[in-house]
């Protein structure tokens, strides 16, 4: 949660880092702030209240000029979202300002200490602690020394933090830090300007070429490059990557929302998804990154996927994957539990996380756990240069190119898809598929996201769910339900719709309906019903006639030629015929669609829904 960017260099810096925090917003976007360096080498603060626009007027209205400045764009953990809780947060009579992106656990006993030491605190956040530490040693112990000081302070520090401070007396330099599970730092290399910032859309706009911190390290930017240390001191050697994704990648283009984006691009990310890893002659799927041998996934006993909200729902469908095909025992945890109930983990299993931003707090934790015990670990991430792309032993890149929408759609879809190819390779290694039915799968595989490309193209022409979503959008509860590998399916859409338009959903095994939440139904509850005509249509057929028998409206997720399908319910929302298994990947795009629509419906703001942020950075 909360967005950080820094700019030193040649160019106006406050317009930069303003355009940065942008671009990170759907981080959080409760307050926001900048402090930039002006000519005078005054230190000038603005902070406000709100979305970053309010930020952006108060800026024109009181413009700051200068080339070195650091922003911040909040998600409130401590304090309310008040212009005195703001980031940046200075210290020294504004001899410096700090932005961090984090939890410092020991506050409370910080805050009594520089309390002790006379200084006065003027919010209720944990942040300002590490201003008034940095200038605290910056006085004594560091007799002047930035860098050293900042050092000095992150070392009182416990729980993840990321922090940039920039200093009045050192108008040449920019100091960075991360320490644990604190979200990304990437660091941007431009020509004669350097960046930093939370994630990589900040840096995108200008430059591709980009290093990471990592936990417990420190970077001191000049407009001419970057060092780079350990905590305790010690030099570090870094070299920038390549980065994948152009500029464009990271702007709406000339859509609505990030999220009605991301819902269109999926017949495109999910061909990026597939190419390169299937081998039509020979049938096989490859794997290169997952660094697994045929010999070690043969020896594997199980695998325990962990994964968090959308991701978590993404793993569910695995499961059904990876056991129909590898006949692997799969377990699928919330990231957010397990290291919590002292999981049963060894060497003979893979853990593989699921991670559209690689730097979900609990989903790194579950990853530390597992290398604890010894397990092999594995991630299906979308950001490569996350934190857990570079910690796994191996990984699976989603290939869905930046997902900025707070709803996760197309990193749901590319997940999917991703383990199944997973599953396709598990089942290769230990000779667990016969020929003709995986050969039936790869086919499949191949038309998806020409199938997909359909489905969003017939969607977008009519006003079909525009129309659904003023005849369904006022009720205030829904039941999703699905069965077997629609179940997670059922939980997805349900989660959408909750997320952006704040209609309460629940989503529920078709199966379980008879043992309690039947008792929901009535007029005042549509259902929604995932019914694809599969093995077990006919059993939908009969939870769509109870429903009905109750008064409630059902709509159905279902294939466009089912008449029985348009017959019994209110209302359809179609999808292709594809292969059982990969049925999932097209079903879910409907309810994205609906859930999309119904929030515009309720003048809900979609990219940016209450309370959410897209990287869940702090426990
Ligand atoms: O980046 P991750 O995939 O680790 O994120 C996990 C969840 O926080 C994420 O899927 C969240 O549930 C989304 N807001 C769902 O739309």
């Amino acid at each position: 949660m909360c967005g950080i960017v820094g700019y030193i260099g040649a160019r106006a810096a406050a317009p930069i880092v303003l355009d940065g925090l942008r671009h990170l917003e759907y981080r959080g976007y409760d307050s926001a702030g900048l402090a930039v360096l002006d000519r005078a080498g005054e230190l000038q603060v603005r902070r406000e209240v709100g979305k970053l626009a309010n930020l952006s007027r108060l800026v024109d209205e009181a413009p700051v000029e200068g080339q070195i400045a650091i922003g911040h764009t909040r998600w409130a953990t401590h304090g309310p979202p008040t212009q005195l809780n703001a980031h940046p947060h200075v210290s020294g009579g504004g001899l410096l300002a700090v932005v961090q992106n984090g939890i410092v656990e020991n506050y409370h006993a910080l805050r009594e200490r520089l309390i002790g030491e006379g200084y006065v605190f003027t919010s209720d956040t944990d942040t300002e602690v590490i201003a008034h530490l940095v200038h605290l040693y910056y006085q004594n112990g560091s007799q002047g020394d930035l860098v050293d000081a900042t050092r000095r302070a992150l070392s009182d520090l416990r729980g993840p933090s990321a922090v940039v401070v920039v200093c009045r007396d050192h108008p040449d330099k920019l100091v960075a830090a991360r320490l644990g599970n604190a979200g990304g730092v990437a660091v941007g290399y431009g020509e004669g300007e350097m960046l930093i910032a939370s994630d990589i859309p900040a840096l995108a706009p200008h430059t591709r070429r980009i290093a990471y911190l990592d936990d417990q390290q420190m970077a001191v930017l000049t407009a001419n490059g970057a060092d780079y240390f350990t905590l305790d001191g010690q030099p570090l050697v870094k070299d920038a990557s390549l980065l994948e994704w152009d500029a464009d990648a990271v702007d709406r283009g000339e859509f609505r929302h990030f999220m009605q984006k991301e819902i269109f691009e999926q017949g495109r990310s999910l061909t990026d998804t597939l190419r390169g890893r299937l081998d039509f002659v020979g049938g096989q799927v490859r794997l290169d990154s997952l660094n697994l041998s045929a010999e070690q996934a043969r020896t594997l006993e199980k695998v325990t996927i962990v994964a968090c909200g959308t991701s978590y729902y993404a793993g569910l469908v695995g499961k059904f994957l990876i056991e129909r095909l590898a006949r692997l025992p799969v377990e699928v945890d919330y990231a957010s539990e397990f290291r919590y109930r002292q999981p049963i983990v060894n060497p003979q299993q893979l853990v593989l996380a699921i991670t559209q931003s690689g730097e979900t707090v609990d989903t790194l934790a579950a990853l530390d756990e597992a290398r604890r015990c010894g397990a092999r670990t594995a991630a299906i991430v979308n950001a490569t240069g996350s934190q857990a792309a570079r910690l796994c032993d191996g990984i699976i890149a989603m290939q869905a190119g930046p997902e900025i929408g707070v709803a996760s759609t197309k990193a749901f879809t590319a997940s999917v898809v991703d383990l199944c190819l997973f599953a396709l390779y598990m089942a290769q290694a230990r000779g667990a598929v016969d020929e003709t039915a995986r050969r039936e799968l790869l086919d499949a595989l191949v038309r998806l996201p020409g199938q997909v490309g359909e489905l969003l193209a017939e969607a977008r022409q009519g006003d079909h769910y525009a129309r659904l979503a003023a005849r369904f959008g006022e009720f205030s509860n829904f039941l999703y339900l699905g069965r077997g590998i629609h179940y997670p399916i059922a939980l997805e859409g349900a989660l959408k719709l909750k997320e952006i338009s704040y209609i309460h959903a629940e989503g529920y095994p078709a199966g379980e309906m008879k043992h309690g939440p039947i008792a929901l139904i009535d007029g005042q509850t549509p259902t929604l019903v995932i019914a694809p005509r599969d093995s077990i249509y006919e059993k939908m057929v009969s939870q769509v006639e109870q429903v009905r028998a109750r008064g409630g409206a059902v709509l159905a997720v279902a294939h466009a030629e089912d008449a029985q399908m348009r017959q019994l319910a209110d209302a359809i929302l179609p999808i292709p015929v594809t292969h059982e298994l990969l049925t999932p990947v097209l079903s879910v795009i409907p309810l994205q669609i609906l859930a999309y629509e119904v929030a515009l419906h309720r003048g809900a703001d979609v990219d940016q829904p209450r309370n959410l942020a897209k990287s869940v950075t702090v426990e």
